[in-house]
């Protein structure tokens, strides 16, 4: 084990990088986030499969980064979870003790993981905030995902207890963007309602939303999680994770989300809410507060516009996009 030591430059290595969020850090990186100082690794399952206790060791040899931001995860939409739950606590929980614990056999000085908004107590009071996590059982649909999830705050509460170390976690609520998994039987509800509108419109059909509409989401454009994952790397300094989310008021129902796709694509067709399917947990309102206290002056990108962002990137990249 070596000792964490404040050496200059950082190498930070990302794991997820390929995925939704970890694009997005590269883009504001590259776009002018990143500083002469700082070299960016960022890896996926083809450098290492972090379930795996040896290739992610050795993911650490090759790379000795000094710093890592943790995205990598088995991560799903609403129905996927429901589905899966055992595969996504076993393969999220290797994969969280093997990054932390090779960073803390490594001596990484500092690891920002990734929790969610999602994984909080189902029976709650509202507005969710940072020190609510293990407050009760989570929803039902994605048990497997949300105490996986909640294990990591465990762990790092473990390193700063018996070692000191400063290992914290984000908590976003749901993000969405280009890069996104447009899945629409496995992905988010966001890129799902981008590429079901995409089909009505090119089918001349109706757009089917799953559920009643009337759930409740904050929803977190990728490139602004993006500048505060990089704050979070540089600036936070608490072990305790910060919720990284758009205030209160800026809560959407699932219609309203879906009327802006419709906006953005240009629908013109039937809208229809299929009541037979699961409307999962109603809301899970987050406070922003303590965001707040340390940026009360960050700018979040207008939903719409980033609504608008992503449908033109989908658009454009319709044959390579995961979907
Ligand atoms: N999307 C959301 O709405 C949301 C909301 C809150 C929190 N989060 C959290 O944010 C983080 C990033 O999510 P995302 O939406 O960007 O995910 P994503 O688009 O599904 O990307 C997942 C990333 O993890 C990598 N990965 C998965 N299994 C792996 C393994 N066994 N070994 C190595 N790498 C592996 C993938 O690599 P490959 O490309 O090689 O498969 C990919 O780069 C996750 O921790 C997630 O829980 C997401």
């Amino acid at each position: 084990m070596t000792e964490p030591a404040e050496s200059k430059p950082k190498r930070i290595l990302v794991t997820g990088g390929t995925g939704l969020v970890g694009r997005a850090i590269e883009k504001v990186v590259a776009d002018g986030e990143g500083r002469p100082d700082e070299e960016w690794i960022f890896v996926c399952s083809k450098d290492a499969d972090l379930t795996n206790a040896a290739e992610t060791r050795a993911l650490y040899e090759k790379h000795r980064p000094t710093h890592v931001i943790h995205l990598a995860a088995l991560v799903g939409g609403l129905f996927k979870n429901i589905k899966y739950n055992l595969d996504f606590w076993r393969r999220n929980v290797h994969i969280n003790d093997n990054v932390l614990h090779s960073a803390y056999e490594f001596g990484v000085q500092k690891v920002v993981s990734c929790l969610s908004t999602c994984i909080f107590p189902d029976k709650t009071t509202y507005p969710i905030d940072e020190t609510m996590i293990h407050n009760g059982p989570p929803h039902d649909s994605n048990f497997g995902y949300s105490y996986a999830k909640r294990m990591i705050d465990i762990q790092n509460r473990g390193y700063f207890q018996q070692h000191g170390w400063r290992f914290t976690a984000v908590i976003p609520t749901n993000v969405f963007g280009p890069h996104d998994n447009f899945n629409i039987e496995d992905g988010h509800v966001l890129p799902g309602l981008i590429h079901k509108v995409y089909l009505a419109k090119k089918n001349g059909t109706a757009l089917t939303v799953w559920g009643t509409g009337k759930p409740r989401r904050q929803f977190i454009y990728s490139l602004d999680l993006a500048r505060l994952f990089v704050w979070v790397l540089r600036e936070y300094d608490e072990v305790e994770p910060i919720i990284l989310s758009v205030g209160e008021e800026d809560e959407v129902s699932i219609r309203e989300a879906a009327e802006s796709v419709v906006e953005a694509m240009d629908f013109r067709g039937e809208l229809i809410f299929d009541t037979t399917k699961s409307d999962g947990q109603f809301k899970k309102t987050a406070s922003n507060g303590k965001l707040r206290r340390h940026l009360p002056d960050f700018q979040f990108t207008p939903f719409k516009r980033a609504v608008k962002e992503t449908c033109d990137w989908f658009n454009t990249h319709y044959a390579t996009a995961r979907k």
